[in-house]
This record gives structure tokens, C-alpha cells and sequence, in this order.
């Protein structure tokens, strides 16, 4: 019987996990133009959400949580809209407007400092954007894991998350090493498929039970991640991304760059759900009402079709972008495992492979699910 390898891998990833900070070149603020996208399309269900809240609960302070804030222009963007809607909303019944309480929640390896500098910004456009008689707004950061209780009982209305969820809260405990692979992929053993799906369950259900304390009744939550088209549990839907690195990675072992040992140690704690596991989960936590599931998808690069037959005329600009996202979200873990000299040369063979031609006939979406919830009684 195989170790388990889970201790090392605990100590890993709970150390690493986090985007690239500050605002330079290769940040997560100036490289997440796929997420930023993602926020918009899903706009419309978010904001029909605030809005049904709105019109059934008018609070004199509403409180609102982003769950998985990062830093950097998203952080601000989605909560921005949630005011601009409570405040048209307001506006048009001639109520008074609430004061609001936004909480912005990540890991505390996260860049706060990047967030609390622009607050002051953020502040305001509030004051010039909103309408008159528009009430005071308090940001306050919260580090901390949303697998883990964050707030006090009964004391959020709104709650919103992209693009977090789909990282597990740890690498699942493995009966059997992932060789080769550096998350659940098609050749995975089926040990290691069985055993990232059993933590994503382990992980959303504690979500939805902190949530569900954490909630007034008839609050209202939205929810994006990372997902899949089909019920079947390893399809290539959006993780081509991380074949590559593996393959990247695996060519360096066989080049003598990695030691092998190394790579067989190195798991993502990714994993993409089904809209039919969603909604499994859901309804067995039983804390939330599914108003809404939608699956839909983006290219990897956050342009779509159209857009990207202009870019793909520069080669280099095709890669440019999938490359300056991957590396905002993965390099402080490649760093924690592998250590900073082999990461210019990784990023480098990336960008070779994705534009390589043979590489760009792959399929290059991302499927991505959004679920809006009530919360029950
Ligand atoms: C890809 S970023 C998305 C950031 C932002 N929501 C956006 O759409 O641009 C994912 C964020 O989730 C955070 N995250 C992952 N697991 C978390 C956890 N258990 N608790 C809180 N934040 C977490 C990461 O640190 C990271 O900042």
C-alpha cells in the first residue's frame, strides 16, 4: 500500500495559497481580466439577487460579504454594482438610504494592504456615483478561511463570491500519488479522483453550514466557481490549463531541472464541480433555497471569439495573456514547493507550448457555474 503523502502537502498548501500581491507586472491586480469578465457576465443574476433582497428586506445597515476578494480592481467591482442597485432601488421607493457594512474575506496571506490603500478611492466614487441622500459605507477586511465560521450569527444579508470556491480548503489525503499530474486529471488513479471529490464535498458543505449560521433568514447569496458541462467527474472541461503545467513540469524532471520526487509531492487543491453535485450539495446541507444554476463558458484568456481572432493575429499576445493570469494565481505556490529559480524558465516553456499551433486547436474554455441562494428560515 502506497504512504499517504498528506502531511507534507498539508503543510504546502496551507502556506501558499494566495495571488500575486501588489500592482506591478506580474500581479494578480493587473492580470485577472478573465475573472473580471466573469463578474460581468454574471451581473445580471447578481444583481436580480441584491434587488429581491432589497425589496423584501430593507435593513437600516446592510451587511455584505465578498468571500475570496484577492486584491486589486475585481475586489471592488462586484460590490460596487450591489450598491449601485440598493441605491437606484432605494431611490425609487423614496426610502432612506441603508448604511452599508461591506466585508471583503480572504486567506490571510492575501493582500490586504493593496485592498485597504484603495478604499479611500473606492469611498469615493461611492459619494460621487450614488444618488443623493446616499448613507455611509464601512469596509472592513476579514482574514480567515471561508471553509471556517468568518462572521457573528444572523448578521449578513448578502453574500458574494468568484472564482474562489473551487479551491479546495487542502490537497485531499491521497492513498496513492498523482505521478505525473499536478491535479485531477484524466490519468489520475481513480484513488485520487475519489478522493478530490470527497473533499470538495467535505469543503462545500461546510461552507453552506458556516453560511447558514452566519445569514439572516432570507438573505441572499451568490456563488461562481470554476466547474464542468458534464456529471462525469474528469473531463478536460477548463483544466487544460493545468495539463500544460504538468507537462511543463514533467519535461524539466526528464531534463534533470526538477527532481522527480518533487513533482510527484506537487497537488493543486483545484476542483471543478458539476452543476449536479451543486445542487446535491445544496439541498443535503439544507440551509439555502437554489434560485438560480447556470453553467456557461469563457475562453481562457477572458477574450471572447470575436476578440481573440484580432489578438490571435500577434501570436505573442495570445499567450501574453493566459500566461500573465497563470502565473498571478500559481506562482507563490510554485515558489513555496520548487523555489524561485526555476520559475522564468517554467513560464517561459508555458508560453511556448500555448502558442504552439497543435495547442491552440484544444479546447480553451472555461466552464464556469453560478448558483443563487436563499437562505432558508
Ligand atoms: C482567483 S482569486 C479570485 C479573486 C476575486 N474574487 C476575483 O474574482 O477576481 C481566488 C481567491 O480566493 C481566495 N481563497 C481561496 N481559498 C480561500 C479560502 N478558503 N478562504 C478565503 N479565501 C480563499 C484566494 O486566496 C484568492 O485570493
Amino acid at each position: 500500500m502506497p504512504k499517504p503523502i498528506k502531511e507534507e502537502l498539508m503543510e504546502v498548501t496551507m502556506d501558499a495559497l494566495r495571488m500575486n500581491e501588489g500592482l506591478g507586472e506580474n500581479s494578480y491586480a493587473n492580470n485577472s481580466l478573465l475573472q473580471k469578465k466573469v463578474i460581468l457576465m454574471t451581473r445580471p443574476i447578481t444583481e436580480a439577487a441584491i434587488t429581491e433582497l432589497y425589496n423584501t428586506i430593507s435593513p437600516k445597515t446592510l451587511c455584505i460579504a465578498d468571500l475570496g476578494c484577492s486584491s486589486g480592481p475585481n475586489t471592488f467591482m462586484a460590490i460596487f454594482d450591489l450598491i449601485k442597485n440598493v441605491d437606484k432601488r432605494r431611490k425609487s421607493l423614496g426610502l432612506e438610504s441603508p448604511e452599508y457594512q461591506i466585508f471583503l474575506n480572504d486567506l490571510p496571506s492575501n493582500d490586504f494592504n493593496t485592498i485597504f490603500k484603495s478604499v479611500p478611492e473606492f469611498l469615493e466614487r461611492l459619494r460621487n456615483e450614488m444618488e443623493a441622500g446616499f448613507g455611509l459605507c464601512f469596509v472592513t477586511g476579514v482574514p480567515g478561511s471561508f471553509y471556517q465560521r468568518l462572521f457573528p450569527t444572523k448578521s449578513l444579508h448578502f453574500i458574494h463570491s468568484s472564482y474562489s470556491l473551487h479551491w479546495l480548503s487542502r490537497i485531499p489525503e491521497m492513498e496513492e500519488a498523482n505521478k505525473g499530474n499536478i491535479h485531477m486529471a484524466i490519468s489520475s488513479p481513480p484513488s485520487v479522483k475519489k478522493a478530490y471529490m470527497n473533499q470538495f464535498k467535505q469543503d462545500f458543505f461546510a461552507f453552506l453550514s458556516c453560511r447558514g449560521e452566519e445569514m439572516v433568514a432570507g438573505g441572499r447569496m451568490v456563488l461562481t466557481m470554476c466547474g464542468r458541462n458534464s456529471e462525469e467527474p474528469c473531463r478536460r472541461d477548463g483544466t487544460y490549463r493545468w495539463e500544460v503545467l504538468s507537462m511543463v513540469l514533467r519535461d524539466m524532471v526528464a531534463e534533470g531541472l526538477i527532481e522527480e520526487e518533487k513533482l510527484d509531492s506537487f497537488n493543486l487543491r483545484d476542483y471543478r464541480p458539476s452543476v449536479g453535485e451543486l445542487k446535491h450539495l445544496v439541498e443535503m446541507e439544507g440551509s439555502f433555497r437554489i434560485d438560480r444554476l447556470e453553467v456557461y463558458e469563457i475562453y481562457w484568456n477572458g477574450y471572447d471569439e470575436g476578440e481573440i481572432s484580432k489578438h490571435e493575429k500577434s501570436q505573442d499576445v495570445f499567450g501574453y495573456y493566459i500566461v500573465k493570469c497563470m502565473r498571478a494565481v500559481v506562482e507563490p505556490l510554485l515558489v513555496h514547493h520548487f523555489g524561485e529559480e526555476i520559475i522564468e524558465e517554467v513560464f517561459l516553456r508555458y508560453k511556448q507550448i500555448i502558442n504552439d499551433p497543435m495547442s491552440r486547436e484544444e479546447k480553451t474554455l472555461f466552464v464556469n457555474v453560478t448558483v443563487s441562494l436563499t437562505k432558508m428560515i
